[in-house]
């Protein structure tokens, strides 16, 4: 059985929605997060390549070609997200710079070591199982050059008594849950995310990412390559 069937079918109608309207990303304008501009101009500084793991509508990948970056590789396991990112690409012309496929980890095998300057992958590694997601990083390692350049952002970790009180959530293993919306989510903590990343990526920054509003955030790592 695929493990992530909920998770194909929970993206696949959320992108499904967006496809069938005519909105389409810009790559002409700054993220709207201004941490997201700011991180993304760290990774893609005087870079020629950059892959996406959980890489959606391709909006990052389609900033960074239009900031100068060649070649741009997206993976993504919702078919609609995909059909999604090859459409924005064909709209902004640069469908000769993108290469997006869809599926899941086993993808990333398929590429050649040292190939890629820069990756990244946005609130994915944490809603994935957790054995793909410390994949991920080691594939990740693999992949990027010498010094190569990671940015990984994270949803929020949420307090355990949410859990408790909270049926939305069912636990499958410490710290690892499903939700009733279908979706995986680890609770990853800081500490932990670190000791995951440690034998593959040198943490050299990290920013909050608050949400305008609420106390909710998203974490950003900046990251460099062990090799
Ligand atoms: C929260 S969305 C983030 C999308 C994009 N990175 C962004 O920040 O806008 C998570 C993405 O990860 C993808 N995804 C989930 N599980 C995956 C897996 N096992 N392999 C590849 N992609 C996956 C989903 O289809 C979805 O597009």
């Amino acid at each position: 059985m695929n493990n992530y069937e909920s998770t194909i079918k929970f993206w696949d109608k959320r992108f499904g929605k967006i496809l069938s309207t005519d909105k389409r990303y810009d790559p002409s304008k700054p993220m709207t997060i201004i941490e997201i501009e700011e991180g993304l101009r760290w990774l893609i500084n005087e870079t020629d390549s950059i892959i996406d793991f959980g890489c959606g509508t391709g909006n990052i990948l389609f900033r960074s070609l239009f900031l100068g970056t060649k070649k741009a590789i997206g993976i993504d396991i919702s078919r609609r997200a995909i059909e999604l990112a090859n459409d924005t690409s064909i709209t902004n012309k640069m469908d000769t710079k993108t290469d997006f496929k869809i599926g899941g980890v086993e993808l990333l095998k398929k590429i050649e070591d040292n190939s890629i300057e820069v990756g990244a992958s946005f609130n994915t590694i944490d809603n994935i199982l957790p054995d793909d997601a410390v994949f991920v990083l080691q594939e990740m390692n693999r992949i990027l050059k010498n010094n190569g350049k990671l940015l990984i952002k994270l949803n929020d970790v949420i307090p355990k008594k949410v859990f408790d009180e909270d049926d939305y959530f069912q636990l499958i293993s410490e710290n690892f849950y499903k939700e009733k919306s279908g979706l995986y989510f680890w609770n990853l903590s800081d500490s932990i995310f670190k000791e995951i990343i440690n034998p593959y990526f040198e943490l050299v920054k990290y920013v909050d990412v608050p949400f305008q509003k609420t106390n909710y955030k998203n974490r950003l790592y900046y990251l460099e390559n062990r090799k």
